[in-house]
């Protein structure tokens, strides 16, 4: 067995680790990166594409933000589309001047992979059977790569492995606690090279469902359609995808939307989750490992920044400083932003998603809220500093 040490060892290479591995370098800390999948496979995951202004900081910070600059599409409102009508929701008036970045989290992903491998940063891709142990002594993560068995004995554990990951599960049963709610419906999602229908994201509530009208670049659109849950891809033609989402737009819309082959097709289910507390002795959980939101509120991506955020100026205090503070307060801290974007994926996704078991009064409730909130300063104030993203506190 071949036997490594260092300070940090961050398992999974999604955003989470990614970042924390790029922030704990340009600080002078050691770390290696272990990951189950190749390079290719985590380079190539389509995922979301809002950038809270937290997350973009961030990324300066880490050094990453070349691309960023020269290719984000800053933001600075959005359109809620319901009853047929289109409601802007002026993001930057209602926040003093914040607005969001559209940038995909596959950019954002392989932007971090290469400031890596320009800097030579130590990174083990297909490592199998990884396994951490001892995280409240000594802790240590062993896998197998290319045949070889390997042990790291480190410092601290960032568990940075999403949600099906090995960290959380690592955690005694009598130490955690979770708390869950799971949608009865998807989201289908298409990427085709067809222009966006619209400058701006457009979040539709309609009778036959949510859609969502989003974009990579100014050629490039993703679109969204609120499914079935037991609904297959095999089911929708792209055909069928453009005839449904054109159903659920505003007349001037369908007018506009250009329809074009899809590059990629998926359906993902909706989870509202969260593991409480985010610290196990040495062992961190951080991003999609400790909690996931529905995406409507574009909050997943941005969640995962802020805890590493939290965690590596933790892990810079420990080092540089010598306190432990940061690492004693990180749970809360990243609890208290966590369950904030938690309530506010869950309400958005309330709001504009059609659910099958609600009753007509229910419904109608629902349709009054949403049109109290658009109609009322103070109502687009609400969603506009939380779709923004509230602030980091020290
Ligand atoms: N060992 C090593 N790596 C693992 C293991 C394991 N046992 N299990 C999972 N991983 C890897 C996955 O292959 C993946 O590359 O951990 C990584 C986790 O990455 P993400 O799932 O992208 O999670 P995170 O980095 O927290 O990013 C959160 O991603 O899913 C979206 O909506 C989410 O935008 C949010 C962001
Ligand atoms: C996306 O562009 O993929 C996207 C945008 C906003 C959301 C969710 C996804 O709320």
């Amino acid at each position: 067995m071949e036997l490594l040490t260092t300070q940090v060892a961050i398992i999974g290479a999604g955003p989470a680790g990614l970042l924390l591995g790029q922030l704990l370098y340009k600080a002078g800390i050691e770390h290696i990166i272990i990951e189950q999948r190749s390079a290719e496979y985590v380079a190539s995951r389509i995922r979301a594409g809002i950038l809270e202004q937290v997350s973009v900081d961030l990324l300066k910070q880490a050094g990453v933000d070349q691309h960023l600059k020269e290719k984000g599409l800053p933001h600075s409102g959005i359109e809620i589309l319901t009853n047929g009508q289109k409601h802007r929701v002026d993001l930057s008036a209602l926040t003093g001047g914040k607005q969001v970045t559209v940038y995909g989290q596959t950019e954002v992903t392989k932007d971090l992979m290469m400031a890596r491998e320009a800097a030579q940063l130590k990174s083990f891709y297909e490592a199998q059977n990884v396994q951490v142990s001892d995280f409240y002594q000594t802790p240590k993560v062993h896998f197998e790569y290319q045949g070889k068995s390997i042990q790291i004995e480190c410092d601290f554990i960032a568990g940075c492995d999403g949600y099906h990951g090995i960290c959380r599960a690592s955690v005694p049963q009598d130490k955690i606690k979770t708390y869950e709610k799971v949608y009865p419906f998807g989201w289908l999602g298409v990427l085709a090279d067809v222009p966006p229908v619209a400058d701006e994201l457009i979040y539709v509530q309609s009778e036959r469902g949510f859609a969502l009208c989003s974009m990579r670049s100014e050629t490039r659109s993703r679109y969204y359609l609120q499914v079935p849950l037991n609904d297959r891809v095999e089911d929708w033609s792209d055909e069928r995808f453009w005839e449904e989402l054109k159903s659920r737009l505003d007349a001037e819309s369908q007018k506009k939307l250009v329809t074009g082959p899809s590059i990629e097709k998926s359906i993902a289910p909706l989870r509202s989750f969260v593991t409480e507390p985010m610290r196990f002795g040495k062992l961190f959980l951080a991003g999609d490992a400790a909690h996931i939101v529905p995406p409507t509120g574009a909050k997943g991506l941005n969640l995962a920044a802020s805890d590493i955020a939290y965690l590596s100026s933790a892990l810079i205090e420990y080092y540089v400083e010598g306190s432990d503070q940061g690492i004693q307060e990180y749970s809360e801290k990243c609890l208290q932003r966590v369950w904030k974007a938690e309530r506010f994926s869950w309400w958005m996704t309330h709001l504009l998603h059609r659910f099958e078991i609600e009753s007509e009064f229910e419904h109608k409730i629902k349709q009054a809220e949403l049109s109290y909130i658009l109609g009322s300063t103070a109502g687009k104030t609400t969603l506009a500093e939380n779709y923004v993203g509230l602030p980091i506190h020290a």
